[in-house]
């Protein structure tokens, strides 16, 4: 029996693991050793023409995918706080694991939705929340879980860092570059979000939580967007040697933790300054390993869609190393022909 998912929300994102699950499904069951299936999909134009198809119901209807009791999965990306926030909560109630890329909500709402979870027994993932494709959740969760975390610098917005540097590179006009970046995808719904800064003090609130152990709230963080940089701005940086950048900090000082997200002028030889177009970079600073920097793609179908299908398939072993009763998926492990005595 493959394990069931079903998805809220089928535009940029959704469509990107979508895509995924279809063109990588052999190595997905292979990593797996269980069969992914997108059983529905909820959206709100059932008309709209796609660029994805396959065996899955395309409904308008959310109870349609979160009280099917087939449906072990919940990929949620649809955006916004509500009804997003509920339905997570209802997908915990009905026994259903969750993946979000939704930092809004994780960032105004991410313990609720933790304790929740936790408390359904089920899990949360939202690796595609911060940085894109770049693997940063789990790094700070996993691979540097045994540093005090002292900072964390980073571009981590891909709508500004593009339109920065078309700006700088090219001397293109602001607001022609911010509409090419939504149609490639890289904006949010409402684009203010990216251009103010909020979108980047999300994310941020959502990294030093984790980095820090802490809750460290949007409101916390001061913001200041890009909205105010002029091609001149910019211009004058490159005579400087310099170019302009929307950074987003983070430090853990004795006298507590400091969070702010604002345009910053950087010499050309810092590594950042090199992080072009829709790329995202962050540098973490560790006690014990020191400074390491994690560099991708900070937004886009396909970029996000690889985070989310990764946390899907850590569910999926997840679901499988827990499961008491026999597997619930055919399992493609290769014993042993012969005990190892024999
Ligand atoms: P899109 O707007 O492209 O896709 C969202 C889809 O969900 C749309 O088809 C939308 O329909 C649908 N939808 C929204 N609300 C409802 C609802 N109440 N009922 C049914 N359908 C609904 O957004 P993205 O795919 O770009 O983003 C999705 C999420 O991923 C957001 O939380 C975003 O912040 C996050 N994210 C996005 C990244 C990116 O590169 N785009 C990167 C990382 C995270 P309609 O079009 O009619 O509104
Ligand atoms: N709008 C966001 C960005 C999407 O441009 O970075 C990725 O979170």
């Amino acid at each position: 029996m493959p394990i069931q998912i079903g998805i809220l929300g089928l535009g940029t994102v959704g469509t990107g693991v979508v895509k995924i699950l279809q063109q990588n499904a052999e190595a997905i069951q292979t990593r797996t050793h269980c069969e992914i299936n997108i059983k529905g999909i909820l959206d709100r134009d059932l008309h709209r023409e796609r660029e994805v198809s396959g065996d899955f119901i395309l409904t308008d209807q959310p109870e349609k995918i979160l009280q099917d009791p087939e449906i072990d999965i919940i990929v949620e990306v649809m955006g916004g706080i509500e009804p997003a926030r509920t339905f997570i909560l209802e997908a915990f109630q009905h026994g259903k694991h969750v993946v979000t890329a939704n930092k809004d909500l994780l960032a105004l709402h991410g313990h609720e939705l933790l304790d929740a979870a936790d408390k359904a027994g089920k899990e949360l993932h939202f690796e595609a929340s911060v940085g894109g494709g770049i693997p940063i959740i789990a790094t700070l969760k996993e691979s540097l879980v045994a540093n005090r975390i002292t900072a964390l610098i980073g571009i981590i917005n891909g709508t500004t860092n593009y339109i920065l540097t078309a700006m700088a590179d090219q001397g293109r006009d602001y607001a022609e570059v911010l509409a090419e970046a939504q149609q490639l995808g890289y904006a949010e719904a409402d684009p203010s979000s990216d251009v103010d800064g909020l979108d980047a003090a999300r994310k941020l609130a959502i990294l030093s939580s984790i980095a820090f152990n802490s809750r460290v709230a949007l409101n916390d963080v001061f913001v200041e967007g890009i909205s105010r940089i002029t091609r001149e701005d910019l211009a004058y940086a490159a005579e400087l040697g310099c170019t302009i950048k929307l950074l987003a900090i983070a430090k853990h000082q004795e006298e507590g933790i400091e969070v702010r997200v604002h345009p910053a002028i950087l010499p050309l030889t810092h590594p950042l300054a090199s992080v072009n177009g829709v790329y995202n970079a962050i540098f973490v600073i560790g006690d014990a390993v020191g400074e390491t920097m994690y560099y991708g793609r900070g937004a886009g179908s396909l970029p996000t869609g690889s985070a989310i299908v990764s946390d899907v398939m850590r569910i999926v072993n997840n679901i499988q190393a827990n499961s008491t009763s026999p597997s619930n998926c055919t399992c493609y492990l290769e014993l042993p022909l012969k005990a190892a005595s024999d």
